[in-house]
C-alpha cells in the first residue's frame, strides 16, 4: 500500500466559538489528484489551509489534532513555517501574480532564498514555466509585467510561481473558477500533467471538473466530511445517501 503524503487526523478547527471542521481523518497519496466537493461554507477552504498552515494568520483560530506531512505533524511547535510552505505551496481562486515581470514572480522565492546564480534562476523560470504550460505563450514576454497577461494566463504564471521552488504538494482553491472554458481546459490538462510529479489537492465547485481530473474525492458538509472514495465511485455509485444527491445535482 502507498503510503500517504499527507494525512489529517482528529482534525477540529474553530473561528472563536464556531467550530468549523468536525474531526477530519484524511489521508492523501502522492503523485494522485484529490478533489474537495461540497456546498459553500462546509469547510473546503478552511480544511486546505489547515495543510500548510495558512489559517495561523487568522485572530482567534484553535486547531486541535494533527496533520502529518510524511511523518511530521506540521503542527508541532519545531516547524518551521517558510520551509513548510515550500514544500506544500498554495494557488488561489484569484490569480494574483506580483505586479513585476513575469520572470521576477517566478524566481521570487528562489530569490528570497538566496539564490543569485543568473544561470539556476534562467534554468527555472523556464522549467517552471514549461510545466505550467505557459511558456509558449510568455518567453518572448519575461520581462513584461505579469500583470498584462489574461486571467488564465495569469493563473498558470502563479502555478508556474508555485512550481519554481519544487513543492512536493500544492494546494488549489478554486483555481479555475475565475476563468473561461478554454484557460480552465488549458489548467485542468496542465493538472494531470503536474501529477506525474507532485501532488495535489483541488477545491472545486465544479462537479464535472472534479470526476475529469481527480483520482479521489471528498464530499464535505457542515464541517465534516461525509464520504472519501476513489472519484469514479464517488460519481457512480457512492456509499451515502448525501453524497449520491450532491453528486447527481439535487442539492448544493
Ligand atoms: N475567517 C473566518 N472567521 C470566521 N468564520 C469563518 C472564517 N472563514 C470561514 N469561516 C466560516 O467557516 C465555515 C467554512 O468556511 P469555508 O470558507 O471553509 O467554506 P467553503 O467550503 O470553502 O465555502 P465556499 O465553497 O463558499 O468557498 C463557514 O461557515 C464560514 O462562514
Ligand atoms: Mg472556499
Amino acid at each position: 500500500m502507498t503510503e500517504p503524503i499527507i494525512s489529517a487526523n482528529n482534525l477540529d478547527l474553530f473561528y472563536g466559538d464556531f467550530q468549523a471542521l468536525h474531526d477530519i481523518h484524511l489521508d492523501f497519496n502522492p503523485n494522485q489528484i484529490s478533489a474537495l466537493i461540497g456546498p459553500s461554507g462546509c469547510g473546503k477552504s478552511t480544511f486546505l489551509r489547515c495543510l500548510n498552515r495558512m489559517n495561523d494568520m487568522i485572530e482567534g483560530v484553535t486547531i486541535t489534532g494533527t496533520v502529518k506531512f510524511h511523518d511530521q505533524n506540521i503542527y508541532a511547535p519545531q516547524t518551521n513555517l517558510v520551509n513548510l510552505r515550500k514544500e506544500i505551496g498554495m494557488v488561489f481562486q484569484q490569480p494574483n501574480p506580483f505586479p513585476f515581470s513575469v520572470y521576477d514572480n517566478i524566481t521570487y522565492g528562489l530569490r528570497i532564498a538566496g539564490v543569485k546564480d543568473k544561470q539556476k534562476l534562467d534554468e527555472t523560470v523556464e522549467r517552471s514555466l514549461k510545466q505550467a504550460a505557459v511558456w509558449d505563450e510568455v518567453k518572448d514576454h519575461l520581462y513584461d509585467n505579469a500583470l498584462s497577461f489574461s486571467g488564465g494566463q495569469q493563473q498558470r504564471i502563479c502555478i508556474a510561481r508555485v512550481l519554481a521552488v519544487s513543492p512536493a504538494v500544492i494546494l488549489m482553491d478554486e483555481p479555475t473558477s475565475a476563468l473561461d472554458p478554454i484557460s480552465s481546459a488549458n489548467i485542468e490538462n496542465t493538472l494531470l500533467e503536474l501529477k506525474k510529479n507532485y501532488t495535489i489537492i483541488i477545491v472545486t465547485h465544479n462537479l464535472q471538473q472534479a470526476s475529469r481530473i481527480s483520482d479521489k474525492t471528498a464530499f464535505f458538509m457542515e464541517g465534516t466530511v461525509i464520504e472519501y472514495d476513489d472519484t469514479t465511485k464517488m460519481f457512480v455509485n457512492p456509499d451515502k445517501k448525501q453524497t449520491e444527491d450532491y453528486v447527481s445535482g439535487r442539492f448544493g
